[in-house]
């Protein structure tokens, strides 16, 4: 660690109401460096950056800045004096333009006058040309892709040309393509001597792209060393703090009888062209391919979120139509969505509610009343088969950590006890630890006799839980592997099939 450092935050401490998030951590980034925060759901990463940015006020410690001690009152305090954070949550304006989006809170001005929107749009393509994005400044938000708003949100923050970026787990809802764009936008910024944080569950992004890695642990420092004296299994190691032998639990499930029969479905406006397969009882069906291939419309296509076009459904021998999503319910189908996050959370509402609130009718005694007893019950099932990490049942779920948001949302799915059910990236945004949990949540649905489907763009993943793996391309199915039997190259040269 040769320069002289940039960030160095000493001995930051922060309680909650009965959550101790930060214990005595410290954090030192060097110039021109980016440098990977690391840590289970829960473990404080996002609540240290936080500190930093001034949105929570830390209990002890200092922070300096180019060796200045500085203590930021509020965000807009931190924008103007260097330090930027892309959030792990978007919060955007989305009736509101692009443009609008860029400049809330610091619309240019001459003279003390607001400009017009077209010296605005020009000032926006100024930012998007030098960072290649290609979003059209005066779209709607609403109307852009949650990818796109994520690079959005990316542009804002590095248009601040701030010392200091904090990216949040900047590339759960990117496409591989637009990764491939954030790195270069980061080598850029490191290049021109910024100090980046970077924050992601992803192993392979974090040795990719980092000079330093600090891990963190229960909200406490636990160590900092240079990424490339690091291996996957040793940050496992020191993230879980224990040897973690098998990133897979045993497949105990036996595929039986097919139960759904799915042949030719395609979708009106959406890149899904033909699909056709079927499904067993206790199966795990993966689907693999590249972005754009057509994976998540398969799932929503099943799941009557999409105008379907020709094609057939059969569940046990009986045409289904799943018209709708409410219809796909009926017919015992779940669909856990890709953006759960922006769609799935009633923010101010408790984990409890927030669990049971798609399996209500199961609560229902003398139809009038719920009975509290089972949905606490619920409640703590889904908070100890998942290691949700939460003083308790009653606590408002927008004060979880984003990993732990997630499981809650999947163990509402879980209660509602569909006989098929649909996945979509199950495991993003969530630990290592936690994931071995839920693909053993998913290995158990299975063993009881419902049918699972499950996209994921982790291919290990899908090798590891599933029993066959459909493979998309071009909005067709290219093959079908059987999971055990086959390797990664296969399966990319399938999905390159149709491209
Ligand atoms: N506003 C808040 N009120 C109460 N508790 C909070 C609040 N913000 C965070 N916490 C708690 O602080 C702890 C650390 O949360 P934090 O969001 O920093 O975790 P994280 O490391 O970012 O996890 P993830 O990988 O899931 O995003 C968690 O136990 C969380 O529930
Ligand atoms: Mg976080």
């Amino acid at each position: 660690m040769d320069k002289p450092a940039l960030l160095e935050m000493r001995g930051i401490c922060k309680e909650f109401p009965g959550v101790k998030a930060l214990d005595n951590v410290d954090l030192t980034v060097r110039p021109g460096t980016v440098h990977a925060l690391m840590g289970e759901n829960g473990a404080g990463k996002s609540t240290l950056m936080k500190c930093l940015f001034g949105i929570y006020h830390r209990d002890a410690g200092t922070i300096k800045l180019d060796g200045k001690e500085v203590d930021f009152k509020s965000s807009k305090d931190a924008l103007e004096n260097g330090v930027a954070m892309v959030h792990q949550e978007l919060n955007q304006a989305l009736t509101r333009s692009v443009q609008d989006n860029l400049w809330l809170g610091r619309y240019p001005k001459v003279g003390g006058i607001m400009v017009s929107e077209s010296i605005m749009a020009r000032e926006t393509k100024k930012i998007f040309d030098t960072l290649e994005v290609t979003v059209n400044p005066k779209a709607i938000m609403s109307t852009l892709p949650v990818s796109q708003r994520q690079m959005v949100e990316i542009a804002k923050a590095v248009s601040y040309n701030s010392k200091i970026i904090v990216f949040d787990e900047p590339t759960s809802s990117l496409t591989e393509t637009e990764v491939e764009h954030l790195f270069r936008i980061i080598n850029m910024l490191r290049d021109k001597g910024c100090g980046i944080i970077y924050i992601s569950h992803k192993m392979e992004e974090i040795l990719r792209i980092s000079d330093d890695v600090t891990i963190m642990r229960d909200g406490q420092w636990v160590a900092t060393r240079p990424a490339k004296e690091l291996t996957m299994d040793e940050i496992i190691r020191l993230m879980v703090g224990r040897e973690l032998t098998n990133r897979f639990p045993e497949k105990t499930n036996k595929p039986g009888d097919v139960i759904l029969d799915v042949q030719h479905i395609a979708g009106k406006y959406t890149r899904l062209k033909d699909a056709t397969f079927q499904l067993r009882k206790g199966e795990i069906l993966g689907i693999a391919g590249l972005d754009g291939s057509g994976r998540t419309e398969v799932l929503e296509n099943l799941f009557g979120a999409m105008t379907r076009e020709g094609g057939t459904i059969t569940l046990h021998g009986k045409p289904i139509r799943n018209r709708t999503p409410k219809e796909a319910i009926k017919n015992g189908f779940a669909l856990l969505t890709e953006e759960r996050r922006a769609t799935g959370i009633f923010g101010i509402r408790d984990i409890k509610e927030n669990t049971v609130i798609s399996s209500l009718k199961d609560y229902l005694m003398g139809g009038f009343y719920l009975n509290d007893k089972k949905m606490k019950d619920n409640t703590d099932w889904a908070i100890q088969a998942m290691h949700i990490k939460t003083p308790g049942q009653h606590t408002q779920i927008r004060s979880l950590s984003g990993g732990n948001q997630q499981k809650v949302i999947l163990g509402r799915w879980l209660l509602t006890k569909p006989e098929i059910l649909l996945l979509d990236e199950p495991t993003r945004g969530i630990d290592v630890g936690a994931k071995y949990e839920i693909y053993q949540l998913i290995i158990d649905l299975a063993n009881e006799g419902k049918g699972v489907i499950m996209v994921s763009s982790e291919m290990p993943e899908l090798l590891g839980v599933c029993d066959r793996i459909l493979v998309m391309s071009g909005g067709q199915v290219a093959g079908e592997v059987d999971a055990r039997n086959t390797t990664q190259e296969e399966i990319l040269t399938l999905a390159a099939k149709y491209v």
